[in-house]
């Protein structure tokens, strides 16, 4: 370390919150510093399974400072949600920290969201309805709330006056049948206000003085690449940064201080929501991998697309954020297969094509060009056993090609890999010897 970026690869839900979890063992401060509650990280400690969805997964390790960065759009009743389910299930929450620069999500965004994607009709995004377009948009335009308001009655009335009328217009325009009652969210919002004013702060001063005493800070990302609103599958995107980049500017460091990028891989592709997926299975393995890989959003319970791993789209990825390691996770759900894929390149008449181009149309139309691998059986509870305890060397030899081949078609190492979903099913090869360098 001393800091350390975690970026998913393809489009969200590649088990980042477990490698957070894992690595933030090593870490001082953990910082998310893009999205919303849009998120959803899942992380199991022994029985007990925690769904995050606005608080870094530091925060399942109470002792680390957890930091809620500027470049995080906050739905405070969410969030408070959050903390009094930690707190009955005895999590502190006493190091969290909550920049007073992040934008606050306010009923009307998510009305609007919900109202933009009816008006879409056939050309939905999928949103998870979080209200997380509109809130930065209106970032962008100037007309935001943000956290240090929210603490300050008189700035929160003023705004809140002046917003909620504009908003109401445009809910009226848009066929929406909602009512906005001013002095209703008025005092709602301020009620979150009060409660959360304990941990609002400057973070970015408190992440520069950490990085300036070499203490660890791990950098979360939300998310994944192809999402990001500029490199992603535009407009079936989301609307922040998630590329590592935004790693500085979300919490308000020099891009300088970033040392390492870890790019999570999940094992196989996931995409919830619309938009063009080239190596989606659409048949009984895909359902299959949909079941066993338990993929339903955590956030919206809907059923993840799911498909054989791309390796144009981590390649991308990589070429976006500058890995300097691969956080491969889930390849335990790939067990018992005869035989496995992985997309190398697509193919458009014949020609080879290894971009990912701005054209979605394009995109759509390229098939798939697959490397057939060969399958391994089911690790029994015995060799699990022995694999957690001896390391990679004890792996299925069918798995530890898997793992080589995407090391040597991605020119990067595979540092930490995830083999199961809870804390300790994982394993840390940092200090395995890499052969493709
Ligand atoms: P929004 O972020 O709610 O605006 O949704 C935009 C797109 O991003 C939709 O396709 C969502 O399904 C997707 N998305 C947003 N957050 C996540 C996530 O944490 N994991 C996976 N997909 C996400
Ligand atoms: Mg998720």
């Amino acid at each position: 370390m001393p800091s350390l970026v975690v970026i998913g690869s393809q489009w969200g839900d590649e088990g980042k919150g477990k490698i957070v979890d894992f690595l933030a063992d090593e870490a001082h401060v953990v910082v998310r510093f893009q999205g919303g509650p849009n998120a959803g990280h899942s992380v199991k400690i022994g029985e007990k399974l925690f769904a995050l969805h606005h608080l870094p997964s530091g925060i399942l390790r109470p002792s680390k400072i957890s930091v809620i960065g500027n470049g995080v759009v906050i739905d405070p009743g969410v969030l408070l949600k959050e903390i009094d389910d930690l707190k009955s299930r005895n999590v502190s929450v006493r190091n969290l920290r909550i920049s007073d620069r992040a934008h606050v999500i306010m009923p009307y965004h998510r009305l609007l969201d919900g109202a933009e994607e009816r008006l879409r009709r056939g050309a939905k995004v999928g949103t998870t309805g979080r209200g997380i377009g509109p809130s930065y948009a209106d970032k962008a335009a100037r007309l935001g709330i943000r956290m240090g308001d929210l603490i300050d009655e008189s700035a929160l009335a003023e705004k809140v006056d002046f917003l909620i009328p504009l908003k109401q217009r445009i809910l009226n325009a848009y066929g929406d049948p909602s009512r906005l009652d001013k002095d209703a969210i008025a005092r709602e919002y301020s009620g979150y206000g009060n409660r959360l004013s304990e941990f609002v702060t400057d973070t970015g001063v408190l992440v520069r003085n950490a990085l300036s005493k070499g203490k660890r800070v791990l950098f979360e990302g939300a998310q994944g690449s192809m999402l990001d609103i500029d490199h992603g599958t535009y407009p079936y995107v989301t609307s922040s940064t998630t590329v590592a980049g935004n790693a500085a500017s979300g919490s308000g460091v020099s891009p300088l201080l970033l040392d390492e990028v870890y790019g999570v891989v999940k094992a196989y592709t996931t995409r919830v929501g619309e938009g063009p997926f080239v190596t989606e299975l659409r048949d009984d393995i895909g359902r299959n991998i949909a079941e066993k890989g338990g993929e339903f959003g955590t956030t919206t319970g809907r059923p993840r697309r799911c498909g054989w791993l791309d390796l144009v789209v981590t390649r991308y990825a990589n070429s976006l954020n500058g890995f300097t390691g691969i956080a491969m996770t889930k390849i335990d759900v790939l067990g018992g297969l005869d035989e496995l894929k992985v997309c190398t390149h697509y193919l458009l008449n014949g020609k080879k094509i290894r971009t990912i181009p701005a054209d979605l149309r394009a995109l759509a139309n390229y098939e798939p060009s697959y490397r057939k691998m060969r399958g391994w059986d089911e690790l029994e509870p015995k060799r699990f056993e022995r694999v957690l305890s001896k390391g990679f060397s004890a792996l299925p030899e069918e798995m530890k090609q898997y793992v080589r081949f995407v090391e040597k078609e991605m020119k990067l190492p595979v540092v930490v890999l995830g083999l199961g979903r809870r804390r300790n099913e994982i394993l840390d090869l940092r200090k395995r010897r890499w052969a493709h360098c």
